[in-house]
């Protein structure tokens, strides 16, 4: 496994990403006492965006950093812009949150949270940032599996599926632990995170998880035009189970990236199946 997300933390897609989950773990909040939170791919937890890694990759430069500057942020960018701050301890700084940052931070007494990591020094990291939450925890687990079998325990299920799609069968892998999960708890909720480079790998992908369900949400946002296959040109996010608040929060969110982060053919949809 090369993929570290320390080369990508607080780009466009991480933006994207951040504020959705962060409003779809709000409005699930506002729907069941107790949410189970899995986070099958979590990554370190938090990153420091002047490290070696990100500054190489200028990602950050080109996402966070400019919705910081920013004077025209909608409202959906709130909970993120505020657990930034939070991690830089309310001054200019280089920290960016990951998702299990983002979410520990905002469970409910009765949620909980566990983010799958398998990366030894990953997990050490994301022990080490979850260590002040008590509802949330990190296993050194693969997450596809985690997923499958523990959805739902203790709560009702909300999971994260963002792989880092090195391997040929993280598609798959995602459509069978959406068929498991849903198998083992009818009423789950999943997001999944999707790199656009291409339509018809995204089309294929969306005609499998329609076998598994008719219902998905889904937030599709393109950077640019979708002329080079090489390039990741945009991103999406997947959803299962969303309230429908998270449709407005979700273009909010695509739509100020495309306009003031995206190139020319840049756009965001969101629609329902
Ligand atoms: C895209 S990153 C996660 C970023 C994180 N979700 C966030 O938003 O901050 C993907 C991570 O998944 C890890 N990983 C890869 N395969 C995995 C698996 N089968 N189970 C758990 N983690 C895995 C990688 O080591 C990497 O750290």
């Amino acid at each position: 496994m090369n993929y570290r997300h320390a080369f990508h933390a607080g780009n466009f897609a991480d933006l994207h990403k951040h504020a959705i989950l962060l409003a779809m773990l709000a409005a699930l909040q506002g729907e069941s006492q107790a949410l189970a939170v899995i986070d099958t791919h979590a990554g370190a937890g938090g990153y420091d965006l002047s490290g070696e890694m990100a500054r190489r990759s200028g990602e950050a430069q080109a996402g966070i950093f400019r919705l910081k500057a920013a004077s025209d942020a909608p409202a959906v960018f709130g909970s993120l812009l505020k657990a930034v701050d939070a991690m830089n301890g309310g001054k200019a700084g280089d920290l960016y949150p990951g998702s299990p940052l983002l979410l520990a931070r905002a469970l409910h007494k009765g949620d909980r949270y566990v983010g799958c990591e398998l990366r030894p020094d990953d997990v050490a990291l994301l022990r080490e940032i979850l260590a002040p939450y008590v509802n949330a925890q990190a296993s050194q687990a693969d997450g596809f599996e985690t997923a499958a079998t523990q959805a739902g325990r203790g709560g009702r299920a909300f999971v994260i599926i963002d792989p880092p799609f090195e391997r040929p069968d993280d598609y798959d892998r995602i459509v069978a632990t959406t068929r498991a999960v849903l198998a083992r708890a009818p009423d789950a909720a999943l997001a999944i995170w999707l790199p656009i480079k291409d339509l018809e790998t995204f089309d294929a992908f969306l005609r499998a998880m329609e076998t598994v369900t008719e219902n998905l949400l889904v937030a599709e946002l393109r950077l640019r035009a979708l002329t080079d296959p090489m390039k990741m040109n945009g991103c999406a996010m997947v959803m299962i189970g969303a309230p429908s608040s998270v449709d407005g929060a979700a273009s909010q969110a695509g739509d100020w990236i495309a306009a003031r982060l995206g190139e020319a053919g840049g756009r965001s949809r969101v629609w329902r199946t």
